[in-house]
């Protein structure tokens, strides 16, 4: 597979097969990496990065989350965005920037340098269907916890984290669901490994609260286009024991954008219900720019 033409490296285009990273490093030894997943949407004006400045600042707060200095600006990061997108000619697919410690790990010592990386996936090169996530999800509920906010921090995309959503979607899988359902310390409802999730019953949705997810960029612009659509949302702890009384639901992220809930464990559900079928196509409407409201969330490449 290959991550388009050209990659961003510290400043300059380069062919993205040189930029590697030693497995000797910081980054590698203490997934001390931190990163940001940005989709490119296609759209009548062209192709788009979604919510490009909402992924650029998550980005520097995860950094200095981190403890991180990243040596470039918002500004410096937004141009290697829109300006590796251009070299490669991405239609629609994702943007990756990376920031991380590519000196050799040893022992104590703190980090010294930082360095950025910028990569595209464009998803009809490598093959990738656009509908790859519409169709419904199975959920199987993990027995791993998601990460507390006291261990680790879970606000942040620090490469640290993700082992633990990783091992919980593997063990999942082998019990022959898509994807898992990830419970906080308490037992409450949390997320997928790399989505938010939302319930529906009697016409009211709900999401669990901030403190034990990433508050995703997508789930923000979906609580937003729900309260548009006159659709009560809150954000409220939700019980496992709980999830047979919910009628429908989805999950909510930048590579899924909105993809239906058909099941979790036993609990079948209207698979798409019918918030969820109108929410689809209202974010549908976002991501082609055709809803004026949510235009501002488009940076247009052309
Ligand atoms: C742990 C986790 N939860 C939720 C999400 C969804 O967030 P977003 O909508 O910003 O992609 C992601 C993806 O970034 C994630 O990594």
């Amino acid at each position: 597979m290959k991550p388009g033409i050209v990659g961003w490296l510290d400043g300059k285009l380069v062919d993205w097969r040189l930029i590697s990273v030693s497995p000797l490093s910081h980054s590698f030894n203490r997934a001390s990496a931190v990163f940001e997943v940005m989709s490119v949407v296609s759209t009548p004006g062209g192709p788009a990065v979604f919510c490009l400045e909402e992924h650029l600042q998550r980005f520097l707060s995860s950094a200095s989350q981190a403890f991180m200095k990243i040596p470039f600006t918002a500004e410096v990061i937004r141009r290697a965005v829109i300006e590796t997108s251009h070299a490669n000619g991405l239609k629609s697919g994702i943007v990756k920037c990376y920031a991380y410690h590519p000196d050799i790990d040893v022992g104590p010592a703190t980090p010294e340098t930082t360095t950025v990386a910028v990569f595209c996936l464009d998803f009809s090169a490598l093959g990738i269907p656009h509908d790859k996530y519409a169709h419904p999800i199975r959920l199987g509920v993990s027995s791993l916890r998601k990460l507390h906010p006291q261990t680790a921090a879970v606000h942040a995309k620090i490469t640290g984290n993700y082992a633990n959503g990783f091992l919980a979607r593997m063990e999942a899988r082998g019990r022959g669901y898509d994807e898992a359902l990830m419970l906080d310390l308490d037992g409450f409802v949390a997320e997928a490994p790399t989505a938010n999730i939302f319930l529906a019953s009697s016409g009211v949705v709900v999401t669990p609260p901030d403190e034990c997810v990433l508050p995703g960029i997508t789930r923000k612009v979906v609580m937003d286009v729900l309260g548009d659509m006159g659709v009560q949302v809150r954000k409220q702890p939700i019980r496992v024991e709980d999830l047979g009384s919910f009628d429908e639901g989805f999950l909510s992220g930048t590579l899924r954008h909105v993809q239906p809930l058909a099941q979790i464990e036993d609990c079948v559900f209207a698979c798409p219900g019918p918030i969820t079928a109108s929410l689809l196509d209202r974010m549908q409407e976002v991501y082609e720019g055709t809803a004026e409201r949510y235009r501002h969330l488009l940076t247009y490449l052309s």
